[in-house]
């Protein structure tokens, strides 16, 4: 399920991947429970009707003499970036304005997959993506050792004080064509009983790619470079679903990279525990420092369009 549709996802014979409604337009059987994949078909479950990936088109029912012209199961607009089968969603139907550009280190081979993480998360979308723009959460939440955890009852306990995160961050929108993007640059340092670790400093460069999509590069001083993936798919208004993967330089030891991906979960799930119970504030109260929120609160607005579904208003409801 993605956006709130139910989808069937495969790959035909010839090694194509597609991305179909998942519900039998004969009688609403679930392609992606059962179905099989013919040729460049999936075959449906329940009474083996074909239908083609690149169009939809019903190709063959069993027991049918003729298939009907309008026989067709919705097609969905999808590509195959960086090891992702990713979905193209517009409210109005509108075909890919932008495509996904492939990071050539994961293409070549240079860099390899190390293990990935998946939350969900009771949060409307927009949340999870304004984090970066939000240069004042990090010293706060993101600051203590995360030796500490995430649980926010004790990640400010004494125990733990010994170790903390130093944060720089900068957050900008890209200019034409690539107004669809954003980066944000961070640079990570850390001290143990007050003292600089050169182990953990960590550049990481930041790019946002659409309203569900963020490529975060990690550039360690000696320990070799990296990506980290990261998709924010909302199953419903309120319900995103993250992944985390993670690419490493084939050649540092693996636990290197699965050390960062643990790090960066720890801290993402901090923000979880923020976004699982905080309200959306169409009006924040914000002072001068927070000026790069409404920047990038501008810059998501253009993922919305006229059908967009909105939700209730959640001030000014009287009893
Ligand atoms: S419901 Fe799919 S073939 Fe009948
Ligand atoms: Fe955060």
């Amino acid at each position: 399920m993605s956006a709130g549709e139910q989808l069937a996802a495969f790959r035909s014979q010839d090694g194509q991947a597609y991305v179909v409604d998942a519900y039998c337009p004969h009688l609403g059987a679930n392609l992606s429970a059962g179905g099989r994949v013919v040729g460049n078909c999936i075959e449906c479950p329940f009474h083996g009707w074909q239908f083609q990936g690149e169009d939809g088109k019903c190709t063959h029912i069993p027991y049918a003499g003729k298939v009907p012209e309008f026989a067709r199961v919705r097609t969905w607009p999808s590509c195959e970036v960086n090891g992702m089968l990713l979905l193209w969603y517009h409210c109005e139907g509108i075909s890919p304005t932008w495509a996904v550009p492939e990071q050539r280190e994961i293409v070549t081979g240079e860099w390899v997959f190390r293990g990935q993480t998946e939350h969900f998360i009771d949060a409307h979308i927009q949340e999870i993506p304004e984090n970066a723009a939000d240069s004042a959460h990090l010293a706060f939440l993101h600051g203590p050792g995360i030796l500490g955890g995430s649980d926010l009852r004790y990640t400010r306990s004494k125990l733990w004080d010994f170790m903390k995160h130093i944060w720089k961050a900068e957050w900008w929108p890209e200019l034409e064509p690539n107004e669809h993007c954003s980066r944000l640059l961070v640079q990570h340092s850390a001290t143990v009983f007050g003292k600089h670790v050169s182990l953990m400093d960590l550049t990481v460069s930041v790019r946002q790619v659409g309203p569900g999509l963020v490529f975060l590069i990690f550039e360690h001083a000696f320990l070799g470079h990296g990506i980290i993936l990261q998709t924010v798919t909302p199953l419903e208004p309120l319900l995103q679903n993250v992944v985390h993967k993670i690419y490493y330089q084939k050649n540092i030891p693996a636990i290197i990279p699965k050390f960062i991906l643990r790090a960066e979960c720890i801290q993402f799930e901090r923000d979880m525990t923020i976004w699982n119970n905080k309200q959306y504030l169409p009006k924040p109260l914000l002072v001068r420092e927070d000026s790069s929120i409404q920047k990038h609160r501008r810059w998501y607005a253009q993922f919305y369009s006229e059908k967009s579904m909105r939700l209730p208003v959640q001030e000014g409801l009287d009893w």
